[in-house]
């Protein structure tokens, strides 16, 4: 049975008070004297009135209504969260980081300008790139900001290129950089194996193409084996690569993208660095470049005298310019450095190794149950597909998401990518263990026995949930964000 939850408007009852007060002591000047009558209110707004204890309740309520990381499995496919540990979110609280200014004067900010250096080494080690900016906020932000670099590298040669090539295995986001960058998004078809379909590229890639933007692992969480060759049909046209390593934690220690040949990537601090992800940030999609592409980064780039001394060089004439206030969110940075100096080098390999591990392990458990239309060894992620028992019971992705949280799991992403029918992308990240793993795979059995036996129980679940099943559509297009009174 669910219970409807009252809203605090609906609670609350004239007179009641969440704190009591002294009565004032000194002489109250009239309210004309402190506000002109202009821009004084004529009706008193109608704010709810309530006692200290029914608002902390009302509100302890709700977090617990909350779905995190914190409180469950939750192996939303390309997107999740990686490990945050909170010592982390303790060390970038450190006063001496959060009551900087960013208009402070470099000279008393050396130690802040240091760690964004160290932090640098440490990024530009796991990537094999020769610059980072942590200026982007997020993973699509730093799509653009190098995108935008590979243009003005471009344009710097005379040229205006125009198509950027990109996967139908990449990420969402990609195609969307490309179009706001003002290019052309040309999709190039995956093969039987569920990697770049190199014939295709080669068909596609000429004098007018600035680039590639590739997802690796894909979005199927297949590695794409024909990567130098790749570089090599994009590089002999003049073309750059750009490599989306939001998700890196499927090869740090292993592969590295300057190694592979690309020219850029953009890191989700905000996911593989220990930042935590989602809820609008505040994120950083750092972006990283090959020696050649460093005068079009955003500007100021940190730079080091000769005696040491750290300061922001604002002096980048070829620069694409600013994309974010200051120098992007500096505690995002703090954290990633703090993750990268805990875990090392050894440790930053045992992630990938733990994360491929994992995957690996819970895509044959599932494969018995789901169909899985690439069968290779996956790296971070993998996609199965419903589609058998959406034909069979009319069961289909939609309904195994919301039947997994009767389960009490956050279900995979639904929906992508797009050459999957009916797919379901599991992520289950290095830290979950090997019990958490078989009981989520023994519910995605159970789904599946529930979907033969009675359909109708799975097509209308969540059964158990504060909300059933929602108005999505609605709900994104038109959302109710305040409350209206009932007339
Ligand atoms: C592969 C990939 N690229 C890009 C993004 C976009 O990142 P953001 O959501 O920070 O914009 C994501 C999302 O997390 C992603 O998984």
């Amino acid at each position: 049975m669910r219970k409807e939850k009252a809203l605090l408007f609906e609670l609350g009852r004239p007179g009641r008070r969440g704190a009591s007060l002294p009565p004032v002591d000194v002489p109250e000047k009239p309210l004309e004297e402190l506000l002109p009558p202009e821009m004084q209110r004529e009706t008193p707004l109608d704010l709810p009135e309530l006692s200290e204890g029914e608002v902390m309740r009302h509100f302890t309520e709700l977090s617990h209504r909350n779905f995190g990381v914190d409180s469950g499995f939750y192996p939303l496919g390309s997107c999740t969260m990686k490990y945050n540990p909170k010592i982390n979110e303790e060390v970038a609280a450190f006063p001496g980081f959060t009551h900087l200014h960013p208009y402070q004067d470099d000279a008393t900010v050396q130690g802040a300008l240091e760690l964004f250096y160290l932090a640098e080494q440490g990024l530009k080690e796991v990537t094999g790139m020769d610059r980072i900016s942590f200026q982007p906020a997020a993973g699509a932000h730093g799509e653009l900001t190098g995108l935008m670099v590979i243009l003005a590298y471009h344009r710097s040669r005379g040229e205006k290129r125009k198509k950027v090539l990109v996967p139908d295995s990449a990420h969402g986001t990609n195609p969307a950089t490309i179009t706001m960058a003002g290019c052309k998004a040309v999709e190039i078809p995956s093969d039987e194996r569920g990697l770049v379909d190199l014939e295709a590229l080669k068909q596609n890639v000429d004098e007018d193409t600035a680039g590639l933007m590739l997802t690796n692992p894909n979005t199927l969480g297949l590695f794409e084996e024909d990567i130098d060759q790749i570089a090599r049909v994009v590089h002999d046209v003049g073309g750059l690569l750009y490599y989306d390593g939001a998700n890196l934690n499927a090869v740090m220690g292993y592969a590295r993208p300057g190694d592979m040949g690309f020219d850029v990537v953009h890191l989700n601090l905000h996911k593989t660095f220990s930042t935590p992800h989602g809820g609008g940030g505040p994120g950083s999609g750092s972006v990283g470049v090959k020696e050649k592409l460093i005068p079009f980064l955003p500007y100021p780039v940190l730079g080091k005298d000769g005696e040491g001394n750290y300061y922001w060089n604002h002096d980048l004439p070829q620069s694409i310019g600013k994309i974010h206030s200051f120098y992007g969110n500096f505690t995002v940075a703090v954290k990633a450095y703090t993750y990268l100096r805990m875990m090392g080098a050894p440790g930053l390999k045992q992630v990938s190794r733990d994360a491929v591990l994992n995957a690996n392990y819970l895509m044959n458990r599932l494969k018995d149950y789901y169909y899985l239309k690439y069968q290779r060894t996956c790296k971070h992620e993998f996609v199965i597909s419903a589609r058998q028992i959406k034909k069979n019971y009319g069961v289909g992705t939609a309904d195994v998401a919301k039947a997994l949280l009767d389960y009490g799991f956050h279900p995979p992403t639904v929906y992508f990518p797009l050459i999957v029918e009916e797919p379901l992308m599991v992520e289950p990240t290095e830290t979950e263990s090997k019990e958490t793993l078989d009981d989520f795979a023994e519910a995605m059995k159970k789904i599946v026995s529930l979907a033969q036996k009675d359909p109708e129980q799975v097509t209308s679940a969540p059964h158990n949930t504060v909300v059933g099943r929602l108005d999505e559509l609605t709900a994104a297009r038109y959302p109710r964000a305040r409350w209206i009174p009932e007339e």
